[in-house]
């Protein structure tokens, strides 16, 4: 089976990367934003007509979240049409199309694990524009699964993890948002579970969340990241307001990992288990 992934480059696409060699069976393709960009409709479908996979992981998007209140229009454009865009490239291939999502969706104000079901609200650029993505990929590719995440990190690009370990270079003492809750994603296990996705030949299509197992805030987070590399970081919890950013984020965006364990037999690593694993391998 072969498998095309777009947005190659970005920090799950080097996920997916690193983990190929486990699933022999899966002929991977990457393509990043210089040989398969996502707003170009042309390029999409010669990259389909040469490659025709059988399945597309669309892990391209506008991720830098603030950036995005400033930059509407491109955060649209990528996040939105881009989405549509490879959606309707997946149609006449008969492709299935695997959208990679986000807790952003969520308005973040009702403190309950959060599944599939319940009713979004965005509150920032980035959350509708993925919002967005999501509705253009239900409609126009029969064939799909949308897989909400959050939180994520790995050895891979910048993330929260490698934040914290090159600010302990310089800093002895951090201010850490702790009335943010939600749950954290090694990327590279969400990378393997959704190769078990394609794997599993499910036509199932549909919505779906994948995070790590546990519950905690970015101060815990934070806590646990130099407990483990043995940094004697002090760490202030700050809430919110006293850390004003450009875009608000959900206070609260832990989800309900329920359908996506019963439906694929997927068994989800506890976020510090695989925090130990992700740094190991920096
Ligand atoms: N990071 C998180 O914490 C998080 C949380 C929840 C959900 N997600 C979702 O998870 C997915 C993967 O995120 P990530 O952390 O891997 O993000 P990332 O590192 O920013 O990767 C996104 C990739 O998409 C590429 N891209 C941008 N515009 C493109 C275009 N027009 N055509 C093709 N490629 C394009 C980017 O290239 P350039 O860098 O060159 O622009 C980048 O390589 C995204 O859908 C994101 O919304 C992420």
């Amino acid at each position: 089976m072969k498998v095309l992934i777009i947005g190659g480059d970005g920090q799950l696409g080097q996920c997916f990367n690193s983990i190929a060699g486990k699933w022999p069976a899966l002929e991977l393709v990457f393509g990043d934003k210089a040989d398969c960009d996502i707003l170009d409709y042309e390029v999409l479908q010669k990259v389909f007509a040469h490659q025709k996979p059988d399945f597309v992981i669309n892990c391209a998007a506008y991720t830098a979240v603030d950036k995005a209140e400033d930059e509407e229009e491109m955060a649209w454009a990528i996040n939105a049409t881009g989405a549509e865009n490879v959606a309707k490239a997946c149609e006449p291939f008969n492709t299935t199309l695997i959208h990679i999502s986000t807790d952003f969706v969520f308005e973040g104000n009702m403190p309950v694990l959060l599944n599939e079901e319940m009713p979004t609200l965005p509150i920032s650029v980035y959350g509708k524009t993925k919002l967005e993505g999501e509705h253009l990929v239900a409609k126009n590719c029969e064939k799909h699964f949308i897989i909400r995440t959050s939180w994520l990190y790995s050895e891979f690009a910048n993330n929260f993890m490698k934040t914290m370990l090159k600010l302990s270079e310089t800093r002895s003492a951090l201010g850490i948002i702790a009335d943010q809750i939600g749950s954290p994603t090694y990327a590279v296990d969400l990378a393997d579970a959704v190769l078990q996705i394609i794997d599993s030949d499910s036509k199932n299509y549909g919505t779906y969340h994948y995070s790590n197992e546990g519950v905690i805030s970015w101060f815990d987070f934070a806590h646990g990241i130099f407990e483990i590399v043995g940094e004697n970081m002090i760490l202030h919890p700050l809430k919110t307001f006293e850390y004003p950013t450009k875009a608000k984020r959900p206070a609260w965006s832990a989800m309900d990992k329920a359908k996506i364990k019963k439906e694929f037999g997927l068994e989800i690593p506890y976020w510090r288990d695989s925090l130990k694993i992700a740094i190991s391998k920096i």
